[in-house]
C-alpha cells in the first residue's frame, strides 16, 4: 500500500507528478511532495486524488531538481493532510511505505529529546530520529544507518536531505522499491512502471541497502558494501499503462482479455511447466489472498478432477497461524497478482521454513514473492491498474489449466484423447470471452436493475461457486452493495431466511451437469418472491420467466473453462452497477492494489 517516488532530475517535480500518477493503485487517501528549491526543503501535500495535489502545485511557482513524492492508503491515523507523506523534521524530509511496528516507543523517546510531532503516523518517527542524529555530528549516511537499525516493522523509505551536500537516500525492509538510472536522472520508485520514462536499468535493492541518488552517480553507501549496483535492463512497464479509448482502467483490462486469453491459448512454451513433478506429488496445498484465492479455489477442482490430486486451499492470512501440516511430496503454490501482498509472502516464508516445494502464479516478474519461491510462473496480464482485479484473475486461471493439464499428463489419470480435449476447449476461450463482450450492453440493463438494491446473494454449484464470490466480491468493491455469495446447496441451510421483495439473488446456471438442481434451487427463491437475475443458458428461460434485464445469456460453454467464461458478465455487472451509481471503479474506497501490510 501507499507509493513512494523520488527523483534526481532537472525540475524533477515533473516525473514525480508522473510516477505519483502511476502509483495511485496503491492508495489514494492523500498524496504530497517535498522539493529541494533554492537550498530549502518545500512541503506540499494534499488529501484525496493526486489531482488536488496538482490543483495546489499549479498556484505556486516552485521546483527543483529532487523530489520524493507520497501517494498514501491510510493505515496509522485518518486521511487527512496532516498525516499525509511527506513528513519533514528540520532538513530531513522523508516518504514511508509499510508500517513501522515499534513507532510508539521510539516517538516517546523523541518526544523526551524535546521533539514535537504534527501527525499521527507510525512514519514521522523517521526524519525525526535521523534529525537526531545529524544533530550528534553525525554523517547523513551514519544518521540514516543508526535510525534503520532501531526500525521494526517494514517499509520502503526515499529519504531527502538537506545540507552542505544536498542527497536522496532510498533503502527498503520487506516492501517493494526499485531504482533506475535514467538517461536525464535517477529514480527511486515502490513500482518499475513509476520510474522516469528514461529509464533504461534498473536495479531491485535487497534488504537494508543505503542507495544514495544525486545528480552523478547511484551508488551503495552502507560501510559494509564495497561493491557497484548491478542493474538489469528495464522492458519499459510504464508505456503498458494508458486507459486507450476506454472510461475506465477497469473496462480496458475486462476488455484486455480476448487478447490475453488468446496469446496464453497459443503460448507454445508449455514445456517450462514441466519443471514441476507432478508425479511425484500426493498433495498440492494453494494459498492467496482474495480475489487469487477465488483462483486456486477454481484450480482445486481440476487438479482433483483431471490430474486427481488431493488440493488443499488456504487463505493466506490464517495459513500459518492454524499450524499446517506439511507433507515431504507436497507442493505449496503461492498466488498474488502482485506478488506482493504481505500475509501471501508470509505465508510462502512459512512452508519454505519448513522445507515445502514453493511455487510462485504471479504477474509481476520481479515481486519479491517471484523471487523468493523455488519456481515461478508468470500469468503476462500485463499491469493491471484497476483496483479491482479482472484480467489478472483469468490469466491466473488460464495459468492453473495449462499447469492441470500438465499434471494430468504427467499423472495419466484421464485418457489422451480427454487431455486433449482439454487442451482444444482452453483454445476456445478468446473467442467465448468476445462473444460474451459483445452483449455487455445487455449487461448494462441487468446492472441498472440490480443497482436499486442494498444488498444481494449470489448462488453457483460446482467449480462456479468460486466465480459467484468472485461476482460478490466485485460488486462490493466497487458498487459498495452489500453482496454474500453462497453454494446454490446451502440456500436452505440459511441464508433463504433473507429472502424476501428487497434481496435480489443472482444465479449463474450454465448449461451442465448440475443445471437441473440449480433449478431446484432458483424455484426456491422464486416462492419467497426475492428479485432474481440470471447468468446461464437459453434454456433456464424455458423453465423461468424472466425480463430482459433479469437474464444474460451465457453461449455454450466447454465444462473444463466454465470458470473463465462465466466470470466475464461477472466483471461487466460490478462494473456497470458501480458506473450506475456514480463509483469511481478504478479507485474504490479503503481499496489499495497490493497490500502491503498484514
Ligand atoms: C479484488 C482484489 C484483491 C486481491 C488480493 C490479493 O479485486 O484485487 O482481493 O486479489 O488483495 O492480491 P494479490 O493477488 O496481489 O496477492
Amino acid at each position: 500500500m501507499c507509493g513512494i517516488i523520488g527523483a534526481v532530475a532537472e525540475s524533477a517535480i515533473k516525473p514525480v507528478l508522473a510516477g505519483l500518477g502511476k502509483l495511485e493503485y496503491r492508495g489514494y487517501d492523500s498524496s504530497g511532495i517535498s522539493v529541494l528549491s533554492n537550498n530549502e526543503i518545500q512541503t506540499i501535500k494534499a488529501q484525496g486524488q493526486l489531482n488536488n495535489l496538482k490543483q495546489r502545485l499549479s498556484m505556486q511557482d516552485i521546483d527543483g531538481d529532487c523530489c520524493i513524492g507520497h501517494t498514501r492508503w491510510a493505515t496509522h491515523g485518518r486521511a487527512s493532510v496532516t498525516n499525509a507523506h511527506p513528513h519533514q523534521c528540520g532538513q530531513v524530509s522523508v516518504v514511508h511505505n509499510g508500517i513501522i511496528e515499534n513507532y510508539l516507543p521510539i516517538k516517546q523517546q523523541l518526544i523526551q529529546w524535546g521533539h514535537h510531532f504534527h501527525s499521527s503516523t507510525d512514519s514521522e518517527v523517521v526524519p525525526h530520529l535521523i534529525n537526531h542524529y545529524l544533530s550528534q555530528q553525525m554523517t547523513q549516511e551514519e544518521a540514516i544507518e543508526k535510525t534503520i537499525a532501531q526500525l521494526k516493522g517494514s517499509y520502503a523509505l526515499g529519504i531527502l536531505i538537506n545540507g552542505v551536500n544536498s542527497n536522496l537516500y532510498a533503502i527498503k525492509q520487506d516492501s517493494p522499491l526499485v531504482i533506475s538510472q535514467g538517461n536525464n536522472g535517477a529514480y527511486m520508485a515502490s513500482d518499475a512502471m513509476a520510474l522516469g520514462s528514461d529509464s533504461e536499468k534498473i536495479y531491485y535493492p535487497k534488504d537494508n541497502e543505503l542507495i544514495k541518488l544525486n545528480s552523478n552517480e547511484i551508488k551503495f553507501c552502507n560501510k559494509s558494501l564495497n561493491k557497484k549496483i548491478h542493474f538489469i535492463n528495464n522492458s519499459n512497464a510504464s508505456e503498458l499503462v494508458s486507459k486507450g479509448e476506454h472510461s475506465s482502467y477497469m473496462e480496458k483490462e475486462i476488455f484486455e482479455q480476448v487478447d490475453l486469453l488468446n496469446r496464453l491459448a497459443s503460448d507454445q512454451q508449455a514445456n517450462k511447466y514441466s519443471t514441476i513433478d507432478f508425479k511425484a506429488l500426493n498433495k498440492i496445498t494453494i494459498i492467496a489472498c482474495g480475489t487469487s484465492f477465488y483462483a486456486a479455489s477454481v484450480a482445486k477442482f481440476w487438479f482433483e478432477k483431471y490430474a486427481n490430486i488431493s488440493v488443499e486451499i488456504d487463505i493466506a492470512s490464517e495459513y500459518r497461524y492454524r499450524s499446517p501440516i506439511i507433507m515431504k511430496n507436497e507442493l505449496a503454490i503461492f498466488v498474488s497478482q502482485s506478488g506482493e501482498t504481505a500475509d501471501t509472502l508470509a505465508a510462502l516464508r512459512y512452508a519454505k521454513d519448513k522445507n515445502a516445494q514453493t511455487l510462485a502464479l504471479v504477474n509481476v516478474a520481479n515481486s519479491t514473492i517471484a523471487r523468493e519461491a523455488s519456481f515461478t510462473f508468470e500469468i503476462f496480464a500485463g499491469p493491471e491498474i484497476g483496483v479491482a482485479s479482472t484480467k489478472a484473475f483469468s490469466c491466473q486461471l488460464a495459468i492453473f489449466h495449462k499447469l492441470c493439464i500438465e499434471a494430468a499428463t504427467q499423472r495419466a489419470f484421464i485418457k489422451s484423447a480427454e487431455i486433449k480435449q482439454l487442451t482444444l476447449n482452453f483454445k476456445q476461450c478468446s473467442i467465448l470471452v468476445e462473444k460474451v463482450l459483445q452483449h455487455s450492453t445487455q449487461m448494462q440493463a441487468l446492472a441498472v436493475n440490480l443497482s436499486k438494491y442494498a444488498n444481494a446473494l449470489f448462488l453457483g454449484r460446482g467449480i462456479l461457486t468460486p466465480i459467484a464470490h468472485e461476482g460478490a466480491l466485485k460488486l462490493k468493491e466497487i458498487s459498495y452493495i452489500h453482496a454474500e455469495a453462497y453454494a446454490a446447496g446451502e440456500l436452505k441451510h440459511g441464508p433463504i431466511a433473507l429472502l424476501d421483495e428487497k434481496m435480489p439473488v443472482l444465479v449463474i446456471a450454465p448449461k451442465n451437469e448440475l443445471t437441473d438442481k440449480l433449478l431446484s434451487n432458483i424455484q426456491e427463491v422464486k416462492a419467497r418472491k426475492a428479485p432474481l437475475f440470471i447468468i446461464g443458458d437459453a434454456s433456464i428461460k424455458e423453465h423461468i420467466d424472466l425480463q430482459e434485464d433479469q437474464f444474460f445469456e451465457l453461449p455454450a460453454i466447454p465444462e473444463s473453462i466454465l470458470p473463465i467464461i462465466s466470470v466475464i458478465p461477472m466483471q461487466l455487472l460490478a462494473l456497470y452497477c458501480a458506473k450506475a451509481l456514480g463509483k469511481n471503479v478504478d479507485q474504490p474506497r479503503n481499496l489499495a492494489k497490493s497490500v502491503t501490510v498484514e
